[in-house]
Order: C-alpha cells, then structure tokens, then sequence
C-alpha cells in the first residue's frame, strides 16, 4: 500500500475514520486519480489468505455487488486488496445518518416515515433479488446483513433519500473467514444475531426471504422501540437468546406493545408475515411486502389520527367522518327549509318575472305581460 503513508491502491488518501463494525472500519478517503473526489473506503478486518483464487474471487464478487445499480443501494466504485493483504471496497460518499443512530436517539418513528423507509428498502432489495445483467448472465444478490447500521438516511431535499450498504458483503465476508478459520468451526453461525433469520442461524441456504425477516426485525422495531421477543425489555443482551428466540419464540403482537395502540391491524398483519419462523409464510417477494405496506399504510392514515405515544384508543378518523356526515345533513335541511318554493307563491306583485314566466309571458315595463 502505503497503508503507511495514507495512500491506499496507490489511488486513495484517508482523511478519516467514520466509523467501525464488525467486519471492518470505514474511512473518508479522497481519490487522488479523479479530483480528489470524496468516498468511502471499507477496509475488511479478516485478512486474505495469499491464494490467488481467493483474492481472484473477491475481486468477482465485489465486481458483482458493483454492478448492482439502484437509488436506494449505496455505489460500489472499485475494490482491491493491500500490500498487507486487508481487503477493502469503495464506495459513493454518504452525507446523512444511518438508521441505529436514528432509533438511538428518536426511540421510534411514526407509522408513516417507518414504512416510507422500509418501502425504499424494498425497492433496493427488489432490484437486487430480481437479479441483474452482469457479463452476460443474469445474477441475483441476497443482502445477508440487512440491520439498522447498515440503512443509511440521507436528505435528498425532497424528504428522506434510503440507501442500504454492505450489500452481499456478509457473504464475500463469510467466504474469507471459512478460508481462515479451521474446520471444525465450520458450519457455525458467523453474523449478527439482532436481526438474522432462523434459516441462516440454521446455516441453511438462504434467499430472498431472508432478507424480509431483517426488514421485518427493523419494521418491528422502527414501529414500537423495541424487540419483537421482549429480549431488550428483559435486558438479555446474550447472543444464545437472540439466537434461541429467532428459532423459537412466537413474536409478540405488534400492537401489544407499549404505545402502540395507533398502529392499524393491518399494518400489524404485514409486520408480523415478515416475522413468520418459515420462510414460505413470508411475503413472496421485496415487491409483494413494499404493495402491502402502501395498502397497509393508507387504512392507518384514515383509521388513525391519533398523534405518536397517544394511548386512549378513540378511533379519531371514525368520529370526524361521523360528524363530518351529520353536519352536512342538518346544512342541507336548513337550505331546503329556508328556500322559498318561488314557482308556486309568486304574484305579478310580488315578482313580475316569476309571474309572467308562469303565464308564459314576458314583463313589460308598464306591469302587464306581454305574450311570448
Ligand atoms: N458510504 C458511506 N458513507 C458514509 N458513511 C458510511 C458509509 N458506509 C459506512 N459508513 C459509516 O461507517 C460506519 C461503519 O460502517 P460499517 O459498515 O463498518 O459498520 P457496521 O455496519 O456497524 O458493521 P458491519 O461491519 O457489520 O457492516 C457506520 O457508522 C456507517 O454509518
Ligand atoms: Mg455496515
């Protein structure tokens, strides 16, 4: 490198650390060859075996997740791997806040910017589970990872822009730890436990619907501040109970929760399908679960209008629509009763016009009609 020197790929300087997860650490970094223009440079923890089919099958996989082009799916620009032997990607800048930072400090959000978010997510999850060309083949990529750290919330200007990053990386990630790590480890669950499916915790083959169970663990938890399993409730923080309780443990309603009464049935109902333990029961696709949410959504705008954290249960929408009815009727009496019936009552004193025009006569100015 000159990992020394800042410089990285001979072609990225580090400014500065934005942060650290499990996988590895994320740096602003601008590149020197054009502009000096800033991005984002993940460089891996776990470093690569000298084996030249392992770093030939980064640098695919990478490519791969580079060719994946969508709104709500953070650019993947180039990758390589260091002198040291670290691997690293880069990626497009993000000015914004990810989502854990979001839930930290707000608690949760309202039903409608929660399903805003999770409905961008669909859509960066249905372009890359609907597969894309790639050097002349059709490929499909399945997030693996997806949790609050991983959602990035940028203001586009014209509300909250959604970008989801590692995408696939949990998987290149796994794929370089199972060259290092002995075989007897194998076949162990390697990910974070908060948001996985029971199909990865059971080491099986995973798909799309695996991807929807972590966006259901978000949704649960962007709706209610909480866990679906009551594990935070309880301060069990043990990776064993995470793990136990995906496996095991029947969700809690939705609506059961603290304060959250103004959440719709509906809504509840998709939140809990992308819960369900088998992945046949979840939603068949990004696209199906992104169309039951805007249906989901619109009952709770005209059931609900009752503000966050409100908890007496009075369904609002239903009580204005009611009075809203009943006033228009009592209106609509009092306009019949105050108009006059003019065709019946009116005399050529009272109304020459009206008279005449009962007579089929035109008024003349002299107040006699004038026949037609
Ligand atoms: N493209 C980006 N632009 C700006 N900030 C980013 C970008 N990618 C990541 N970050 C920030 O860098 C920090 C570290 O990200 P990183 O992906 O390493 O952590 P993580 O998601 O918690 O863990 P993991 O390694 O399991 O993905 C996060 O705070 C994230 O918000
Ligand atoms: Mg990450």
């Amino acid at each position: 490198m000159s990992t020394a020197q800042g410089i990285i790929g001979n072609r990225y300087r580090l400014e500065r650390s934005l942060g650290e997860g499990g996988m590895g650490q994320v740096f602003l970094a601008s590149d020197t060859l054009f502009h000096h223009k800033l991005v984002a440079l993940k460089l891996l923890k776990e470093r690569m075996a000298e084996n030249e089919g392992i770093r030939r099958r980064f640098d695919q996989e990478v490519r791969v997740c580079a060719a994946l082009s969508n709104i709500n799916i953070v650019q993947v620009t180039d990758c390589g791997v260091t002198e040291e032997g670290y691997p690293y990607y880069v990626m497009e800048y993000l000015d914004g806040r990810s989502l854990s930072s979001i839930l930290m400090e707000e608690g949760r959000l309202s039903p409608a910017r929660a399903v805003n978010i999770a409905i961008q997510i669909c859509n960066g999850l249905a372009a890359a589970h609907e597969g894309f060309e790639y050097q002349g083949r059709r490929v499909t990529i399945v997030h693996r990872d997806l949790k609050p750290e991983n959602i990035f919330i940028v203001d586009s200007g014209m509300g909250e822009l959604v970008k989801i990053l590692d995408f696939g990386i949990a998987k290149i990630c796994s794929e370089i730890q199972s060259t290092l790590i002995p075989t007897t480890q194998q076949g162990m669950f390697l990910g974070t436990a908060h948001y996985s499916s029971p199909e990865q915790i059971r080491v099986e083959p995973v798909g799309p619907a695996s991807d929807i169970y972590s966006l259901g663990m978000m949704l649960y938890e962007m709706l209610s501040g909480t866990d679906p399993f009551g594990l935070v409730a309880e301060g069990n923080t043990k990776m064993q109970a995470w793990l136990k309780a995906h496996l095991n443990r029947p969700p809690i309603p939705l609506r059961q929760q603290p304060d959250c009464e103004h959440i719709s049935p509906a809504l509840e109902a998709v939140v809990m399908r992308c819960l369900e333990k088998s992945p046949d029961r979840r939603f068949p696709s990004a696209v199906a679960l992104a169309a039951a949410l805007q249906t989901a959504i619109q009952e709770n705008r005209t059931v609900v209008t009752a503000p966050l954290g409100t908890t007496s249960g009075i369904p609002w929408g239903w009580v204005i629509a009611c009075l809203s009815v009943i006033l228009v009727a009592i209106g609509f009496v009092i306009w019949l009763l105050a108009t006059p019936s003019k065709k019946e009552e009116c005399t050529f004193e009272s109304d020459p016009n009206c008279y005449c025009e009962k007579q089929q006569k035109l008024p003349n100015p002299d107040s006699r009609c004038s026949a037609i």
